[in-house]
């Protein structure tokens, strides 16, 4: 199967999962319950649940399980852009294509859209009833550890600290595993947690697979922000150096990020390699995170 229509293919079942777990806007209070379906069905690639999914896929998971996790990453996701984008923060204007959330709506509202967001990725997984009960708590425990101060938020508080300074190499590296790679690592082990008969070995393997990716897509982010197009980005390019973030292309130039991104890539491929045929779908994000435009 094409990435391509693994891509779609797994948007549209997440997309439909969202849907039906998202409250109704027509439920009060319906102007947060609306700015959350914005926030959350407005597009996006949808990779984290894709990344849960064909890690379950991996190890033979449970189906069911894997919609719940996949619905949940993506939420906390969605949380952290509507964050991200807020004035306090990178103040953005355009997400994927459209208004920022705040935009759309105001900022107190996208404040307590972000939190709501955070509460239901939790609520989700803690009725993900096709698991024994202890494998939602680690699924809980995996993405609360990824979404707070150790992870994504701390990540974020490392890219706010950073503005204005030139971070060295391994300092850039830290806050991009921490602002972006947690959530991406920790969807690739909700996936693995969903599949009970995973041996130790397998588990390693997709760990430090998905470490190399989480960490090659926001340095393809840092590269599309300087060379990306923005009708096909739905984001600012350029942002990054208008508020004086400190990036890999701004350290290394364009070429040699690259280059990073490429050797991360081929780091993950060897990292499961001997996962045989059910890791097919993994390997092409792998690749696909590097090459993409978007
Ligand atoms: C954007 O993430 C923010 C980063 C962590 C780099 P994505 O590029 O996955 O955004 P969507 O979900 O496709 O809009
Ligand atoms: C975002 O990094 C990481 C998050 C946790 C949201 P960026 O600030 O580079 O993401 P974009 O470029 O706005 O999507
Ligand atoms: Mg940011
Ligand atoms: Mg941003
Ligand atoms: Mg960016």
């Amino acid at each position: 199967m094409s990435i391509d229509k693994r891509i779609a293919e797994a948007k549209e079942r997440v997309e439909h999962a969202l849907d039906g777990r998202l409250p109704p806007a027509t439920i009060h209070p319906a102007r947060l319950h609306e700015a959350m379906r914005y926030a959350v069905l407005g597009g996006g690639k949808r990779l984290r649940p894709l990344l849960v999914y064909l890690s379950g896929e991996a190890l033979d998971g449970q189906r069911a399980a894997l919609d719940e996790a996949a619905c949940a990453v993506e939420c906390i996701h969605c949380y952290s852009l509507v964050h991200d984008d807020l004035p306090a923060m990178d103040d953005d204007a355009l997400r994927r294509g459209r208004p920022t959330c705040h935009r759309a709506y105001d900022e107190a509202t996208a404040i307590l859209v972000g939190d709501a967001l955070q509460s239901l990725a939790f609520r989700l997984l803690a009725r993900a009833t096709a698991v024994p009960a202890e494998t939602r708590v680690a699924m809980v425990e995996t993405l609360a550890v990824a979404a707070g101060s150790r992870g994504m938020c701390g990540g974020q508080a490392m890219d706010l600290a950073a503005v204005g300074h030139q971070l060295t190499e391994a300092e850039l590296e830290d806050m991009h595993i921490h602002k972006t790679g947690a959530l991406i690592r920790a969807s690739v082990r909700l996936g693995a947690l969903c599949a009970p008969d995973a041996t130790a070995d397998a588990l390693e393997r997709l760990d430090h697979f998905a470490k190399c990716i989480g960490l090659a897509f926001q340095v393809q982010d840092d590269v599309l922000d300087v060379d990306g197009d923005e009708a096909v980005t739905g984001k600012p390019s350029g942002a990054d150096a208008r508020l004086h973030k400190p990036t890999y292309p701004a350290l290394l130039g364009v070429a040699e990020t690259r280059a990073f991104a490429s050797k991360l890539c081929e780091d993950a491929l060897a990292s499961i390699e001997p996962l045989g045929d059910r890791a097919q779908g993994l390997r092409e994000v792998a690749r696909y995170i590097v090459e993409r435009d978007h």
